[in-house]
């Protein structure tokens, strides 16, 4: 067997949180050599938000170099030649099968081994597929997921090839808004069905929600709410031709798209490092329970201190952060220095359409919606407040301005007290610009 390659850091899995944890080993000091990335995907980190937005515009499309990271946070773009010009070894279309973290070694699957002696865990996440419910037909060719830039060349093909036909989008949650959106906007007659009384309810009130539907409903995209898909139909070729729903309805399709939530990848570290909720348990320097082994991005289930509680956030700001946060840590502890723990304040977005919406902090407690939330207006600007213990603790904002953002966030930051929800909901906007 060939010797394994040491590193000194080796960053496992080449998405978002690694490119941003590479550039800022550099910023901190790096010497040539002592860093490698390995990951499955054949292509440099880049923004993954673009695969679901530019990636799929019918006209000038997002492609490669255009994206890679740091482009998503207006910083440098960090082409492959970057990685050699710091010496950092980029070793992709290499997915790793086995880790053992007691002999801090990493198995490929073409069986090449590495060893590191520091470890950072930036595998991301997967996507959940409908096979594993047992839905009958979820193989059929057409039906696709979305989650790395091989599965967006494969749905790019589908849409050239299926012109003006049927798309069913299975789940009303991120990809599927923002799926059904690009998958309109390339001309196909599109329908969404979900589950749940309301599109994205993990974070949407129902008042939002509306808004979305409304919206989505004029430009023509059908809404089948309140069923599931339970199988797939497809012709002697194998291709989808129908998905057939819970409520007995059958929708004919060209082109399924399926997002029914994501779920990290924390498998190869099962048994060998604690975990909670869901994700690999760190503290607020991404390091985990093992010594010398961090994790960031999608599988970190972190401490947030703003509200006192420990979370996994499956969101490129966070992957951004977080990555910053455990290079900066691991620099510091080698100068025997101490940084400042994480101190996160939650941050999505989503864009589909002309629509751009941002959300700060938590969405517990009583909500406020404010503005004008009608799917009709030339320029709709609405948001909502959550109030909990009389205090803001999230706010949500469709339509503003960079400027009303950054104060929206600074909102959900300061968390001012509140007394009286109706003079909140009657000030709107104005209350976040004061702050
Ligand atoms: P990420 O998934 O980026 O990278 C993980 C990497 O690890 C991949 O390269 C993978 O191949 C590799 N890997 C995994 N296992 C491996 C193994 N065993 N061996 C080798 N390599 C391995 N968020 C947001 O805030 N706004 C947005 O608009 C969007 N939009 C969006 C669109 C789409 C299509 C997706 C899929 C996701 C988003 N997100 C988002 C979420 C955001 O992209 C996500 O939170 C970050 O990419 C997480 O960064 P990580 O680096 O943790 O994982
Ligand atoms: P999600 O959790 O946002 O939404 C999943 C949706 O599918 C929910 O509405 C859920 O109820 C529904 N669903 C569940 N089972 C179903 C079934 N059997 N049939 C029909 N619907 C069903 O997950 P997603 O949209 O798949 O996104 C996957 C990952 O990608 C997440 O990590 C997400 O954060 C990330 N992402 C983020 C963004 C963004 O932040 N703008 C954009 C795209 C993707």
């Amino acid at each position: 067997m060939a010797e394994a390659k040491h590193f000194k850091y080796v960053i496992l899995g080449g998405g978002v949180a690694a490119g941003y944890a590479a550039r800022e080993f550099a910023k901190q000091g790096l010497n040539p050599g002592e860093l490698a990335i390995i990951s499955k995907e054949a292509v440099a980190p880049y923004e993954r938000p673009a695969l679901s937005k530019g990636y799929l515009f019918p006209q000038g499309a997002a492609r490669l170099p255009g994206f890679h990271v740091c482009v998503g946070s207006g910083g440098e773009r960090l082409l492959p030649e970057w990685y050699s010009e710091k010496g950092i070894e980029l070793i992709l279309s290499t997915e790793i099968v086995k880790a053992n973290l007691a002999s801090k070694t990493l198995t490929s699957a073409t069986g090449a081994t590495f060893t590191y002696d520091i470890l950072i865990i930036a595998t991301g996440s997967t996507v959940v597929q409908l096979s594993d419910f047992g839905v009958q037909g979820a193989d059929s060719n057409n039906i696709f997921y979305l989650r790395e830039i091989d599965d967006a060349d494969r749905l790019v093909a589908a849409i050239q090839a299926k012109k003006d036909g049927k798309a069913v989008i299975v789940g009303g949650g991120y990809i599927g808004l923002e799926l059904g959106a690009a998958l309109q906007i390339n001309n196909l007659d599109v329908t969404m069905v979900y589950p749940e009384p309301w599109c994205m309810p993990r974070l949407f009130t129902a008042g939002i929600a509306a808004f979305y539907e409304g919206y989505y409903a004029n430009k023509g995209i059908k809404i089948v709410k309140g069923t599931v898909a339970v199988g797939f139909d497809s012709d002697a070729n194998g291709d989808v031709i129908a998905v057939r729903l819970k409520d007995g309805r059958v929708l004919e399709a060209d082109i399924v798209v399926v997002g029914v939530g994501g779920r990290p990848l924390t498998s190869l570290f099962k048994g060998q490092v604690a975990e909670d909720k869901g994700g690999i348990k760190t503290d607020g320097f991404f390091e985990t329970s093992i010594p010398g082994v961090y994790a960031i991005g999608d599988v970190a289930t972190f401490p947030l201190r703003l509200f006192n509680d420990i979370r996994r956030v499956e969101h490129v700001d966070h992957a951004r952060k977080s990555a910053e946060q455990a290079v900066k840590a691991i620099k510091a502890s080698e100068e025997g220095k101490l940084i400042e723990e994480y101190d996160y304040l939650p941050y999505f977005y989503s864009r589909s359409f002309d629509l751009s919406w941002q959300f700060y902090g938590d969405n517990v407690g009583d909500s406020i919606l404010f503005g004008d939330n009608d799917p009709t207006s030339p320029k709709p600007k609405f948001g909502t407040y959550w109030i909990k213990d009389g205090k803001v603790v999230g706010v949500f904002l469709e339509g503003g301005s960079p400027d009303e953002t950054k104060a929206i966030a600074k909102l959900a930051r300061f968390q001012p007290p509140v007394s009286d929800l109706e003079e909140l909901r009657k000030e709107g906007l104005a209350f976040a610009s004061k702050i």
